[in-house]
């Protein structure tokens, strides 16, 4: 890592020079965050506090699902993890997969559970019992709070079985998967209005693979019999997902986008990141590439609306609708069976999944959705045993987040120092990058009717940064919350009866009428600060 200031920071730092008489100490200019409520990005969609639970390892059987357990109430729902997940606060649920739904007939999960099917699941090689299903998701989601997004198989699967799904879930009653809906004890429909058409259709491991073309093609047939089916819904395409070197995403993106763009709602990107080489300056500047992509996607999204004939929809939005870290549990005894995918977070993956949270706010006239992958054991913020449950780090930024921060996302103006990354892996398999001028300070911030949030992840490993929040619309008031996400180490992990990375409370910040605030953001953290603007 190379430490370096810009040109004007620089300037300023040199004319701002204070010597303290009698302490010989040097203190430079703190660094600035400027709000300007009258800077705005664009509305803060709810849909981004997302989550997703697929049938993958223990996320369903032995996570949100377990039958026989005492900690599970007769329907076999874990009730403690049920407890935890709905402090998370998830706006939409995407299920049932992932690589999963490649492989997946709806039909073998609905019915009495004695007589439905077990089959061989192809995608993560596990015994499919089928005893969780479209029923058992809906009431899952009913208890969760949350608002269902189904995804149907485009690998496998055909545009009938799609078709026949969206009558199942959505149609009053009549045709015949309405009616057996009603006959398997479900009366009203669901409505469920979000629908991807397939998964990573893009992705060579995807069962069913197809190429762009004949992925659109595919995909626009099937929109056509669901929207028949049921006009209200939004359908979702899927993007890229592979950044492999050889791969081109963005001619995938712009083909689909060419060919779906007067039939979908949002396209779908993917993406994980790890800190395979152990490096915490690399590995925490990577949400940025995230950003990076999506401001790619959004030039490739603008210039098909010029020509695209949506009457009065508006346009095509992007659904990170699964992003995380994911690189320990790559191996071949982490990649399948029950065990799947179970990675242990530390307070560095939670600092990099607050700078996730951070882009897509940056991002939110475009960014409209997101799905952390996923919600428990699999690559996720709740993991299980079969005598209780613990909340990993992960958990705390996107609970404090869904909990908090909506309304307008403010274009904040932040002056800090930067750092260069050298040559590295974002994630596994994926090409390298070198990520430029990379702030210590990640920051984004949000106003709705007369509070304002700001959230800073202070990437600095080892120094506070001591900081002057400018406002420059009206004046901060009154008592400011203060909430940290930190820990002794940068790899302090949480257990089975051991917290260490957690939301921690501050002492507030009392404030009276004035335009600045001075905080030290702590080494390696993340934080919070909310409270009152007064015009
Ligand atoms: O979330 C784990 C897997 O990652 C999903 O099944 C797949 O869509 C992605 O590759
Ligand atoms: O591990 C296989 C694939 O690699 C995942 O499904 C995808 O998300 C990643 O790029």
């Amino acid at each position: 890592m190379k430490i370096i200031k810009s040109k004007k920071y620089a300037i300023a730092v040199l004319s701002s020079l204070t010597i303290l008489v009698g302490m010989q100490t040097l203190s430079a200019q703190n660094a600035r965050i400027k709000i300007d409520v009258d800077r705005t990005i664009g509305e803060v969609d709810k849909n981004i506090y997302g989550n997703f639970v697929e049938h993958l390892g223990r996320c369903v059987y032995g996570g949100i699902y377990e039958e026989n357990s005492p900690l599970s109430d007769e329907n076999g729902i874990r009730l403690d993890v049920l407890d935890a997940v709905k402090e998370l606060n998830v706006s939409i649920t995407r299920y049932p997969g992932g690589n999963f739904v490649s492989n997946y007939n709806w039909k073998d999960g609905i019915g009495p559970k004695d007589d439905r099917p077990a089959r061989m699941e192809l995608a993560w090689s596990r015994l499919e019992s089928n005893h969780f299903g479209t029923d058992e998701f809906m009431a899952y989601a009913k208890r969760m709070g949350t608002e269902p997004y189904f995804s149907v198989n485009m690998g496998t699967g055909t545009i009938k079985e799609a078709q026949e799904w969206v009558e199942y879930c959505n149609v009053k009653s009549g045709p015949y998967y309405a009616e057996l809906r009603k006959k398997n004890g479900h009366e009203e429909p669901y409505n469920i209005k979000y629908w991807s058409l397939g998964n990573e259709m893009d992705g060579f491991w995807q069962m069913g693979h197809l190429n762009a073309e004949d992925y659109s093609k595919k995909a626009r047939e099937a929109a056509k019999l669901m929207k028949l089916t049921s006009p209200e819904i939004k359908l979702i395409a899927a993007g890229s997902s592979n950044y492999r070197p050889n791969a081109d995403p963005n001619e995938w993106n712009e083909k689909v986008l060419h060919e779906l763009r007067d039939v979908i709602d949002y396209l779908a990107l993917h993406m994980y990141v790890g800190n395979v080489e152990n490096n915490y300056y690399n590995f925490v500047s990577s949400p940025l590439v995230l950003e990076e992509r999506t401001r790619v996607v959004k030039g490739l999204i603008d210039r098909e609306m010029e020509n695209a004939d949506r009457g009065n929809r508006p346009p095509i939005y992007i659904a990170w609708d699964e992003y995380n870290i994911w690189y320990r549990a790559r191996g071949e005894e982490t990649m399948a069976g029950t065990k799947a995918l179970e990675e242990r977070y530390n307070l560095e993956d939670a600092l990099v999944i607050s700078g996730f949270l951070n882009a897509f706010i940056r991002n939110a006239d475009i960014v409209k959705m997101a799905n952390m992958a996923q919600l428990v054991n699999v690559i996720a913020p709740i993991f299980t045993s079969e005598k209780g449950m613990f909340k990993q780090t992960i958990f705390y930024p996107i609970q404090l987040f869904a909990n908090n921060v909506k309304g307008t996302s403010l274009d904040v103006h932040v002056d800090c120092e930067t750092y260069d990354t050298g040559e590295f892996f974002i994630g596994l398999g994926e090409s390298t990058t070198i990520q430029k001028d990379v702030p210590f300070l990640d920051v984004s911030a949000t106003y709705n009717n007369g509070e304002v949030i700001v959230c800073v992840m202070n990437r600095n490993k080892d120094k506070a940064i001591t900081t002057d929040l400018l406002c420059q619309e009206g004046i901060f008031d009154g008592e400011f919350e203060v909430y940290e996400i930190n820990g002794s180490d940068i790899k302090s992990e949480n257990d089975f009866g051991k917290t260490s990375v957690e939301t921690k409370k501050k002492s507030s910040l009392k404030v009276k009428k004035t335009d600045k605030i001075t905080y030290d953001f702590p080494a390696h953290s993340f934080t919070m600060i909310k409270g009152s603007i007064v015009k």
